[in-house]
């Protein structure tokens, strides 16, 4: 198959679409509980390190390789290797970002379900007057509900395969363009709300005061995992929004604004939610239900908090949105190649996406006890695996393909800048971003 000749509208457009898949539960849900487990500003400290030193080349990597091959990722790598004189084999890097956007895509899914229980629950100001105790118990009782959190995860991959059958940029660029800055604006005024509470000053100890003899193995992992799940990397999904890039446009530049915007919003969630955590006295290791216990009980400290609270919920949940169709275009793109129509394409993976998303669904009741690995039930183990080692794996070899294996004339006009950022860029991530991805992963391994 050739190259397509679509592209994003502008360059607004682009940025916009890239963020979109960038910002989502991983900023607002994963960011706060991910710090919370892992020691607080030590984790915060080496999270924005990985951004800088691995996030923002490999991100210039993996985009220039979509906007240098023009195809679906499997296609465009197997081009690329191709025109370099390497083996096409390269290809099944694309089918292994599949396999991990998948198992992402089915916990995401659930996550996203609560999102929208929230958002209904909200709504209905069934928060109003409630205790953070009477929260906590009301998050609990959901968990073990699975019939109202598989009607919740069911509806949301409807809601989402119906944007991706429909095609990439349509629907996806006016949805982005009308509603990230309204997401900000209410994260903003909930961070400088935050300031005025009590527990503000101990939230920003434990974010900005960094604790060394926090930092271990696990806590380096994680902030590497969670550095390429929050801008969405290593999975080949943005590789496939690359392919739709226009020329004239300024990657690296495109890169850094987005991870710029990526952090902050993670910040600002951090500020609020951790204000509350230490206001009420809470454990900040509280786990994955965090966010959905701090934020009813910042809220109702509000006016009229009912109603920000279901906005904010209904914010998010288009977040999460925009980062569930990035995450599902690069399974399709990959079934397309294998010659079913988009339509068809789409309506395998939902179903797959479903079933699977089934077993975390069934993690919080049922199948609480089931431990596939060591002590991880579905749910432990879809959180972390794909993310702290699939993503990095693969982002390490989509460098390796963008800096050593393809033509770096090609990776040099696909980037878009002159000799000297190109060489500056490409041993960065020759001598740098491979070498620390490969240190991490193998130091944690033993
Ligand atoms: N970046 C998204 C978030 O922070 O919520 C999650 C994500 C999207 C991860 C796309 C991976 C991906 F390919």
């Amino acid at each position: 198959m050739g190259e397509t000749l679509e592209r994003w509208s502008t360059r607004r457009a682009f940025i916009l679409a890239v963020t979109g898949a960038a910002v989502g539960l991983g900023n607002i849900w994963r960011f706060p509980y991910m710090t919370g487990e892992n020691g607080g500003a030590a984790f915060l400290v080496l999270y924005v390190a990985f951004v800088i030193t691995l996030g923002l080349p490999v991100m210039m990597a993996e985009i220039l390789i979509g906007r240098a091959g023009r195809r679906s990722p499997m296609q465009s790598l197997a081009h690329l290797a191709r025109e370099a004189g390497a083996t096409p084999h390269w290809r099944w890097l694309g089918l292994f970002g599949g396999i991990t956007v998948f198992f992402i895509l089915s916990f995401y899914s659930v996550v996203a379900g609560w999102s929208i229980e929230y958002l209904i629950d909200s709504a209905n100001g069934n928060f109003a007057g409630l205790s953070p105790q009477e929260v906590g118990a009301n998050f609990d009782a959901f968990l073990a509900d699975p019939l109202r959190m598989t009607f919740n995860h069911t509806l949301f991959l409807l809601l989402t395969m119906s944007v991706v059958a429909a095609g990439v940029s349509g629907g996806l660029e006016k949805l982005n363009n009308l509603l990230m800055p309204l997401l900000y604006l209410l994260l903003l005024i909930l961070a400088i709300y935050a300031t005025t509470t009590d527990g503000f000053g101990a939230a920003m100890a434990w974010l900005f005061k960094p604790d060394p003899s926090a930092i271990t193995g696990t806590v380096v992992l994680n902030a590497m995992g969670h550095a390429f799940f929050t801008l969405a990397l290593g999975a080949c999904a943005l590789m496939a929004y690359g392919a739709y890039m226009p020329e004239e446009q300024s990657l690296p530049r495109a890169v850094v604004a987005v991870a710029i915007l990526d952090v902050t919003v993670a910040l600002l969630a951090g500020i609020a939610i951790f204000s509350v955590v230490f206001s009420q006295g809470m454990d900040p290791g509280e786990g994955p239900g965090l966010m959905f216990v701090t934020l009813p009980i910042a809220f109702a400290q509000l006016p009229g908090g009912s109603l920000w609270l279901s906005i904010f919920f209904l914010l998010l949940l288009l977040a999460t949105w925009t980062s569930s169709i990035n995450l599902t275009e690069p399974m399709v793109a990959t079934l397309q190649d294998a010659g079913l129509k988009r339509g068809h394409a789409t309506a395998v993976i939902g179903a797959l996406v479903w079933a699977a998303g089934m077993l975390s669904v069934l993690s919080f009741s049922t199948m609480a006890e089931v431990h596939w690995i060591g002590e991880m039930n579905f749910f432990d183990l879809v959180t972390t695996v794909p993310t702290d080692i699939f993503l990095p794996v693969g982002g390490a070899l989509i460098a390796i393909f963008a800096a050593w294996v393809m033509s770096q004339e090609t990776a040099q006009q696909a980037l878009g800048v002159d000799a000297k950022g190109f060489r500056l860029w490409q041993s960065l991530v020759r001598y740098v971003s491979i070498p620390l991805v490969v240190i991490v992963l193998i130091s944690d391994l033993f």
